[in-house]
């Protein structure tokens, strides 16, 4: 029997830049009410998000990145009430340590082998040029995940994980605006080099007449890029939220309101980000974008249904 589209949703931050219990909750986010769960969540650097996506009589939970350390993934998924048991596979947004930062840790607490997928350009070493000098490099281990049993599934190109719920895959880069992070760098076969940052995708669920759920990590490829993209493999052009880190601290005015536009255009009913979008696109993004805007705070679950 073929399988039908997903009917709901929910994406939890575990893991994100940002803590605010003053937040309000919207029809589509609700807020985490600190005196309810079992202790204090940590806000800390990186991003890990709980995916949890209802298909018919099934459901299917899918970890996002695992944030940079393990010990606030842990810490705020027990605070929460949620077990590494439940998640059934694991997808990383692309190779950056405040994404996987956790993920040998989780896979150890789990105990139990997990499917894992990601582009294979995640495994390279990589660093940056900043103002502030270099950062890195870091790497992660390809060899250590794989000892855990996890069955790691690297490609380049888009797949179907389920009926409607989608990884991109390597998202081309077409708008004239978005363009590479400066001073991100990758050392492949020992040559060091600027990184292109291919292994970057984003999770994309189908809701069909609703739309689109895109989830993003850090958005090196550019968000209208990645919305762009995941309404050509989807065949779906309407979005219903835009969830994730936009990377958009150090472009331009000009770069961000066209940034800011195409999020508008696409005419999502949510943009919920957070991790390193930034403090000034934060707020343009709050003016321009009005109550379709929300921060992602830890804690934090959106839901979409169809
Ligand atoms: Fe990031
Ligand atoms: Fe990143």
């Amino acid at each position: 029997m073929k399988e039908s589209l997903p009917q709901k949703v929910s994406v939890t931050a575990v893991v994100d830049n940002y803590l605010d219990v003053f937040e309000p909750s919207t029809s589509l986010v609700e807020r985490a009410v600190p005196g309810k769960l079992k202790g204090h969540l940590l806000a800390g650097h990186g991003l890990a998000y709980l995916v949890d996506i209802s298909q018919g009589e099934s459901t299917f939970c899918l970890l996002m990145d695992t944030g940079n350390a393990f010990e606030t993934l842990k810490h705020n998924m027990e605070v929460m009430g949620r077990t590494p048991a439940e998640v059934d596979a694991l997808f990383l947004s692309h190779g950056h340590p405040d994404h996987y930062g956790g993920l040998l840790g989780f896979l150890e607490w789990r105990g139990s082998p997990l499917p894992i997928y990601c582009h294979p350009d995640v495994f390279w070493p990589k660093y940056l040029m900043t103002p502030r000098g270099k950062v890195g490099p870091w790497k992660l281990e390809r060899e250590k995940i794989e000892e855990t049993g996890a069955q790691l599934t690297c490609a380049t190109d888009a797949q179907q994980l389920r009926e409607g719920v989608f990884l991109t895959g390597e998202i081309p880069r077409r708008t004239d605006f978005e363009g590479p992070m400066p001073g991100a760098k990758i050392i492949k076969d020992g040559e060091d080099m600027d990184d292109p940052l291919v292994d970057e995708q984003a999770l994309v669920v189908n809701l069909g007449e609703k739309g689109l759920v895109i989830i993003s990590g850090c958005s090196h490829p550019g968000i209208v890029n990645t919305i762009q993209y995941a309404q050509e493999i989807t065949g779906n052009s309407r979005i219903y939220a835009v969830i994730g880190g936009l990377h958009l601290a150090q472009v331009g005015e000009e770069v961000l309101t066209q940034t800011i536009n195409g999020i508008k255009d696409c005419g999502a009913q949510l943009a919920l980000t957070g991790h390193c979008t930034g403090f000034r696109p934060h707020i343009r993004m709050s003016q321009e974008l009005g109550s379709t805007f929300a921060i992602s705070c830890v804690g934090s679950t959106a839901t979409l249904a169809a």
